[in-house]
């Protein structure tokens, strides 16, 4: 979601019935996101993993998310090379071989949200468009590692902030996880920069997103003539992973994978 002003809300933390509501739905994300990651090829469009989405929410009886959401035309996010986020698919964009895409799969089940995103490589990708992607997965990765009931948000941002400048890369400011529950965008927001013991202190039964967009270039970004699409100010590629999590007593779950196995990672050729 985009940055906003600091807002005195509280974050709340979730009873178990809705623990157990968001486990379903993530389940159902992932599983979403895994076909539609699946189908990824040169040739198709982004408008045909919108169309596969909308099979799979009819299947389902699931709602998706974004479409129509605070007017976004499409039911999923397709985020290509430049685009950072919020792509809007379309019958024009034929993927190519070499293309990265960024799939962003956010489902209401039962009236709970779950929001899931990876990146994954058209065909042949060039070792720095792989090493975006890999590292990028590293960094959700890292995130997720540190959420705890005695970490704080910084320690999340700063996790990832360090991963990706020390291998020469950036992270996007202007757009950050969030709360997530019977929401689509509830408090905290979770930067993905930020301070080791800074920030808002994490509770066991907080629910929220971690989804790091991470530059080959500069951090900056802006958003196109469409309102929704952004990219990179230096046209460089992008590349983002996203998890829905909930902080437990002992550490932290997953909440947006498919099974029990405790196979944290989102599907796709990047594999960590
Ligand atoms: N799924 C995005 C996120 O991670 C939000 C998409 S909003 C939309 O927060 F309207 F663009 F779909
Ligand atoms: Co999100
Ligand atoms: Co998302």
């Amino acid at each position: 979601m985009i940055i906003g002003q600091r807002r005195k809300l509280r974050t709340t933390t979730k009873p178990q019935v809705d623990i157990d509501a968001m486990r379903h739905a993530g389940r159902l994300a992932s599983r979403c996101l895994q076909e539609l990651l699946e189908a990824v090829k040169p040739g198709i469009s982004t408008q045909d993993l919108d169309d596969m989405q909308m099979a799979f929410a009819e299947q389902h009886k699931v709602i998706p998310a974004p479409l129509n959401y605070k007017g976004f035309p499409k039911s999923i996010c397709t985020s290509v090379n430049e685009v950072i986020c919020h792509g809007i698919p379309s019958p024009h964009e034929i993927l190519r071989d070499g293309d990265i895409i960024c799939i962003d799969v956010t489902l209401i089940v039962d009236g709970f949200y779950a929001d899931n995103a990876a990146t994954t490589y058209v065909g042949e990708v060039d070792p720095a468009g792989q090493r975006l992607v890999k590292t990028t997965l590293e960094c959700l990765k890292r995130g997720i590692e540190v959420v705890s009931p005695q970490a704080r948000l910084g320690d999340i941002g700063h996790a990832i902030q360090s991963h990706a400048e020390g291998r020469g890369l950036s992270v996007v400011r202007e757009f950050v996880g969030h709360g997530i529950g019977r929401a689509f965008h509830e408090p905290p927001q979770v930067q993905h920069y930020g301070e080791p013991g800074r920030g808002q202190r994490l509770h066991a039964g907080m629910t929220f997103t971690i989804e790091p967009m991470i530059n080959e270039g500069g951090w900056r970004s802006r958003v196109l003539d469409d309102g929704w699409t952004a990219v990179t100010a230096d046209g460089k590629r992008s590349a983002q992973f996203e998890h829905t999590v909930l902080v437990t007593a002992g550490g932290v779950e997953i909440l947006t994978v498919q099974n029990d196995e405790g196979r944290w990672e989102p599907p796709g050729r990047a594999s960590v």
